[in-house]
């Protein structure tokens, strides 16, 4: 039987880490040849590594698939246009990239310093644009490419991560300003909410323990460990880089355990409005009153409509 990905070239960002490891895992399992890229820093972006890389590619090819290494820093411009020539000098096309390179330098805004803002926001927010300038060219040039930003449930805020948060964030203002950009040649960009037990978690389990009871499924229960494994996250991601998966573009999609859920876009949910100009006195009665609910239009006395 043909696999969904015979033929095509993928790159991994972080693919040695945790969910990185897995998805590139499962990427060559579906057919793929898969650039693992991963500095094997360790979680706050310090040091050196080619050990994870080298690890997942050993397992890729012991299992009969097509992998290569590659160390290069995602966060610097000069690595991701490495990271692309690795594909196309080794497999001569690029049609996947997903971006899984993350670290975290978690600390109170008032406490924060400047390059522990910059190191997470290069990481994850330049690295996402670094990797996507270098791979789109060429995927406009195949009529073809699947684009997945690892983003997290963090970009709706979580203590502490703001940096992390913002990168996050500004991952998925990435994907919604280029789903358009890119449909006309075949391209699809996602963001994806993953999860799982990593040593990026280690420091989280209230967290991790919070996401499983929403489940039914207690914590400390057997099933728990396998729901937080990366693997769960590695089928979902593979699927949206196949050909199935063309008429998903722009979207924010969970891929943590057991379920696969999409997030809804930032909607305008309620105007309140005006034609003649709004005086404090206004604001203070309407907006405290019924910005966020709709109320009978008679206690609006003629002054406002609700939209
Ligand atoms: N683990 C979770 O529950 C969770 C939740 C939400 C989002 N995420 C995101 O998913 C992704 C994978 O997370 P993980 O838990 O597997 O983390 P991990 O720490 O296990 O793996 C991340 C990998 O990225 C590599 N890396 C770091 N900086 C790099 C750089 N500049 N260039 C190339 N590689 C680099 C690291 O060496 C590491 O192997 C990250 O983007 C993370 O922010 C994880």
């Amino acid at each position: 039987m043909k696999k969904s990905l015979e033929g095509r070239v993928a790159i991994v960002t972080g693919g040695g880490g945790g969910i990185g490891g897995e998805v590139s895992k499962w990427l060559a399992k579906e057919g793929a040849a898969v650039v693992v890229n991963d500095v094997g820093s360790d979680l706050s972006g310090g040091g050196f590594s080619s050990t994870p890389a080298d690890g997942i590619v050993s397992e890729i090819i012991g299992s009969g698939g097509d992998a290569v290494a590659n160390y290069d820093s995602v966060a610097q411009p000069d690595g991701a246009k490495r990271i692309v020539n690795a594909a196309m000098s080794m497999f001569g096309r690029l049609d996947i990239v997903c971006h899984a390179a993350g670290i975290v330098r978690d600390r109170m805004v008032f406490n924060m310093l400047e390059e522990e803002w910059d190191d997470v926001i290069n990481v994850h927010l330049y690295g996402a644009l670094n990797i996507v300038a270098e791979a789109v060219p060429i995927m406009k040039s195949q009529s073809y490419g699947r684009i997945i930003l690892f983003s997290s449930v963090s970009a709706l805020g979580n203590l502490g991560q703001c940096n992390y948060s913002a990168a996050k964030g500004g991952q998925i203002g990435i994907v919604q300003g280029l789903a358009d950009e890119l449909k006309v040649d075949n391209i699809t960009i996602n963001a994806v909410f993953p999860g799982a037990d990593t040593r990026m978690t280690e420091g989280m389990s209230s967290t991790a323990r919070a996401y499983i009871e929403q489940w039914g499924v207690s914590a400390e229960s057997s099933d728990a460990q396998g729901i937080r494994s990366s693997v769960r996250n590695a089928p979902k991601v593979a699927y949206l880089c196949t050909e199935a998966a063309a008429n998903i573009t722009g979207q924010v999609i969970g891929v943590f355990g057991p379920p696969m859920t999409v997030y809804s876009q930032r909607v305008l949910m309620r105007k309140l409005y005006k034609s003649n100009a709004w005086q404090f006195d206004d604001l203070d009665f309407a907006i405290g009153s019924s910005l966020n609910r709709n109320i009978p239009e008679s206690r609006l006395g003629g002054k406002y409509e609700q939209r």
